[in-house]
């Protein structure tokens, strides 16, 4: 399907590129999304069917490793702040093109891992060849769901999950799946867009819920709230455990 760049959505690209996300617009045209397989149904559907048309992928690529974006300028030190160590079995869930799994990967070093997960299939890949290329042996690409991460349980020292959360379709089955691949006191680190006053109705179309619902929602979910660190500006980023 051919999707035409209309001014509203030229007038998204720009919001997300400021605000380190690269989605769908709001719903186009084309199939509807498939009727729900379990109790939940999609807070938002559609939201990432643009990413698997292939004549769009290049431009999302671009959008998500764009220099401009604060999510890529700021890697290192959103990295910092997850004080991940040598040795630690950690998680990027909804890791798109991989900007912050290889940085998670050089901190966690030889005898760490770095499970990256999303679903979409060009992005998996493009992560394949990202960790070829810097030599990375420690990071294993994981093809997920919509709604579980595909992850082993109660594994994980630390979950990420940056400009992802907005794009989980069922948010309950899906935290019930993070917080399964926890071990006890794991943390889950979630960094996502702030819905600022005044922001464009595009923006706010976009991302759902805003951080306070966020953090009830997955509070509900069994995580508690430990901290909120206060480094970016388009961004929150909140750390939870599980108990
Ligand atoms: C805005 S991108 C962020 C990518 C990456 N974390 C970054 O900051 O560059 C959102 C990502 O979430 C992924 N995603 C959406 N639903 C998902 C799910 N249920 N499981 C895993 N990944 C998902 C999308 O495919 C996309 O790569």
């Amino acid at each position: 399907m051919r999707v035409s760049l209309s001014g509203a959505w030229l007038a998204f690209l720009t919001v997300a590129q400021l605000h380190g996300c690269a989605s769908a617009p709001p719903a186009a045209s084309g199939p509807p999304p498939a009727p729900p397989t379990a109790e939940e149904t999609s807070v938002k559907p559609g939201i990432n069917d643009h990413y698997f048309e292939p004549e769009s992928n290049a431009r999302y690529v671009r959008l998500l490793e764009a220099e401009t974006r604060e999510i890529v300028q700021r890697r290192e030190e959103i990295v910092d702040a997850l004080n991940l160590r040598e040795g630690m079995e950690v998680a990027d869930i909804g890791a798109g093109t991989g900007v912050l799994t290889t940085v998670m990967a050089e901190r966690v070093g030889d005898r760490g891992t770095v499970h990256a997960v999303d679903i979409v299939p060009s992005f998996l890949e493009r992560i394949r060849r990202r960790v070829d290329e810097a030599g990375l042996g420690n990071v294993v690409v994981v093809h997920g769901e919509e709604r579980a991460t595909g992850l082993p349980s109660a594994s994980l020292d630390l979950a990420l999950m940056c400009d992802t959360y907005h794009h989980i379709e069922y948010p309950e089955s899906y935290l019930r799946s993070v917080l399964e691949s926890l071990r006890g006191g794991g943390a889950f680190v979630v960094i996502d867009m702030k819905r600022k006053e005044g922001a464009s109705p595009v923006l706010l179309n976009h991302v759902r819920a805003d951080k306070q619902t966020v953090v009830d929602e997955i509070e509900e979910a069994g995580f508690v709230l430990e901290k909120e660190i206060d480094l970016l500006r388009h961004n929150y980023y909140l750390l939870f455990r599980r108990p």
